[in-house]
């Protein structure tokens, strides 16, 4: 049993984490790995309405007797959602653990935290983090540059963000980006960590709820599949290196580059959400992080917690074999 802050604070048997995923974090994902032992995390902004949210929420506590949480993203929009609809439908639904992302979250945290949730911050710099540790966040989960989805803009990766966490930090904290089988839980935790966040290793599971061509598309994929776009809009995201992809990249660079407005079409939610919907890989944008190169079959989330947890286990035994103190002469 691997034991930590994360566990103990969480209430959960295994230090695993599965981050907030548009369009993925649903209830038969979020059910399966909390019932496996780690947390699942419904993502808020995947349901239409917050009336919606309510909804899933039943529908996971329907599925697991177990903890799980609600993703809240607050995204750089003009017309921004009902952030306080959905933190306030989830909350009254019960709900006490949240993970929120984005920026100006201290509306959102103040809420939150007066309403006696436990609230994980998803950060990709310790600036932030140690802001966010100021509005009296629980726990931090510390994206490095591998990761799916947002990584920042200064492109500081895992293994030093991590230990730069370790030096800045009074709370605890997760890694996360990167992270997709125990010998990465088992580095995390060496670098101070008290668990791991993954999301493209959780999106290629049998109870993730996409199109099955997708997983297998995840399968076939290496460590050189995902992309930068919006590089030069200072809104990085980590994505699927496609068509579509690399079409928008290739706008971003051409002499003067590329207003949002010309590239509104290209990666619009609703071509990612028919991504998962189909089964075609090339019809939107949808995120990946770097672990694709260490994804190779689609496990149940019980199946790949468990082996998580044993190899993160065998690992640390197998490396304090490997360390043994200098005899003496
Ligand atoms: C398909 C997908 C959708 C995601 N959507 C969100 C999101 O809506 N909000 C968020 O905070 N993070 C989102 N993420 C990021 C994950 O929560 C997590 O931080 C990231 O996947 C970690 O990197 P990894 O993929 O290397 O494990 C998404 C990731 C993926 C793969």
């Amino acid at each position: 049993m691997i034991a930590t802050a994360l566990t103990e604070l969480l209430r959960i048997r295994v230090p695993v984490v599965q981050g907030g995923m548009q369009w993925v974090g649903k209830p038969s994902l979020v059910a399966a790995v909390s019932n496996a032992g780690g947390l699942g995390i419904l993502t808020a902004l995947t349901q239409p309405t917050p009336e919606q949210l309510r909804v899933a929420v039943r529908e996971t506590r329907a599925a697991t007797d177990k903890p799980f949480g609600v993703n809240i993203t607050l995204l750089p929009t003009i017309n921004p959602p009902d952030y306080q609809g959905y933190a306030r439908a989830a909350v009254e639904e019960g709900v006490r653990i949240f993970e929120t992302a984005g920026n100006n979250p201290s509306k959102l945290i103040e809420y939150l935290k007066s309403n006696g949730c436990i609230v994980i911050h998803k950060c990709t710099t310790i600036r932030h983090a140690k802001s966010a540790e100021r509005m009296g966040v629980d726990v931090l989960s510390i994206d490095g540059f591998e990761c799916a989805g947002h990584p920042g803009e200064e492109d500081i990766g895992g293994l030093v963000l991590l230990a730069r966490a370790a030096q800045e930090l009074r709370i605890p904290y997760v890694a996360s980006g990167g992270i997709a089988d125990g010998r990465g839980l088992a580095a995390a935790l060496a670098l101070g960590a008290a668990g791991v966040n993954m999301g493209t290793r959780f999106m290629c599971t049998v109870e993730s709820p996409i199109h099955p061509n997708i997983k297998d598309t995840i399968v076939k994929a290496t460590e050189q599949d995902t992309i930068h776009i919006f590089r030069t809009l200072k809104n990085t995201a980590r994505v699927f290196k496609n068509s579509v992809s690399m079409e928008v990249v290739a706008l971003e660079r051409r002499a003067g580059g590329a207003q949002f407005s010309e590239l509104r079409d290209l990666v619009s939610g609703a071509r990612g959400k028919l991504v998962y919907e189909n089964g075609d890989p090339d019809y939107g944008i949808w995120s990946a992080g770097v672990v694709l190169g260490l994804i190779k079959d689609i496990p149940t989330c019980e199946e790949l917690v468990k082996r998580i947890e044993k190899d993160a286990e065998d690992t640390i035994a197998e490396m304090s074999k490997r360390v043994r103190p200098m005899a003496k002469l």
